[in-house]
């Protein structure tokens, strides 16, 4: 690509700065802008040169980009990898270029992980985990059969394989507590509220008890399609989601989400200073993940004035 067409953030500093090339994988989700905003404002704060390009969720783009980050012999390479697999051999060309590779947010699935120097982001498992327990507590005292729908993010993209089984590991203590039906919704609210408008359609005067989304994008656009259906999300349906974003909590403080588990966006200090370590000859843990929690209705009132996405 031609260099205009890259967001290029000029580091401040008088010395030659370092150079981070960071392939972001699209802008799906008001979570992404977030973690965008992040690492654009971080690389400013750190005087690193940041190269930064959106691959609209195509792993083919970030194949492209990646190439020309080579190519323009950039210090270091980010990555926030749309799907887990296919990996192996762009790693192996930066590699052999030199180029230390970081893995932001997602993961990569490869034969050598000596390919990439660490990653950063979420245990997508744990949080699963978080949205399965909350479940299993608020439906303690009462019998089953409880229904829950799953609303998925990106086929293959290690939140939404992640995210589901740590869910269903969870619930399976229960076997009366059943996912009925599973769909990819990419992790877009117009995709979100589509398909919740299909599943309540499908089954009409019989909805699920639960519907459990894979971010609060979804979960928000599947809200407007359980209102437009006359029924109360978080009441007549209960409503799990991940992230935390500012929409999402303002609909969990106003009842109609009941639990979102957190995942934070704000990678970008986190990953300069990566960076600035790995050209100071460090090493590094092989995975960095950030402190989460879960957000109840009572913490979404306090939290929500403070959210900045
Ligand atoms: O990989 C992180 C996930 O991707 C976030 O949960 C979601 O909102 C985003 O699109």
């Amino acid at each position: 690509p031609g260099f205009d067409e890259w967001v290029s953030t000029h580091a401040r500093s008088s010395e030659a700065p370092i150079t981070l090339g960071f392939s972001q994988l699209g802008s799906e989700s008001a979570w992404r802008m977030a973690n965008t905003a992040s690492i654009e404002e971080a690389a400013v704060e750190s005087g690193i040169t940041l190269m930064m390009k959106n691959a609209e969720q195509s792993q083919e783009k970030q194949f492209e980009v990646i190439r020309s980050f080579i190519e323009m012999n950039v210090d270091v390479i980010a990555i926030a990898p749309v799907v887990e697999t296919g990996w192996d051999e762009i790693l192996e060309e930066a590699a052999q270029a030199g180029i230390p590779v970081i893995i932001v947010d997602r993961s990569v699935d490869v034969r050598d992980p000596s390919l990439f120097v660490t990653t950063i982001g979420s245990d997508f498992y744990e949080e699963g985990v978080k949205a399965g327990k909350y479940l299993l507590d608020k439906v303690s005292n009462r019998p089953g059969p409880i229904r829950v729908v799953e609303l998925q993010g990106t086929v293959g993209s290690t939140p939404s394989i992640q995210r589901g089984q740590g869910f269903l590991d969870t619930i399976s203590s229960r076997s009366d507590i059943t996912v009925t039906y599973s769909a990819f919704a990419d992790f877009t609210e117009a995709k979100g509220k589509a398909m919740m408008q299909q599943i309540l359609k499908q089954s009409p005067g019989e909805p699920p008890h639960v519907l459990y989304a894979h971010n609060d994008d979804m979960a928000l656009g599947a809200i407007e399609a359980i209102e437009e259906a006359g029924l109360a999300p978080g009441t007549d349906i209960i409503v799990i989601s991940v992230d935390g974003t500012r929409r999402a909590l303002e609909k969990l403080a106003a009842g109609k989400l009941n639990a979102v588990v957190e995942c934070n966006p704000l990678l970008g200090p986190q990953v300069m200073q990566a960076t600035k370590e790995i050209m100071a000859g460090r090493t590094l843990p092989k995975r960095m993940v950030p402190k989460e929690d879960i957000f109840t209705q009572e913490r979404a009132k306090e939290e929500l004035h403070n959210r900045k996405f």
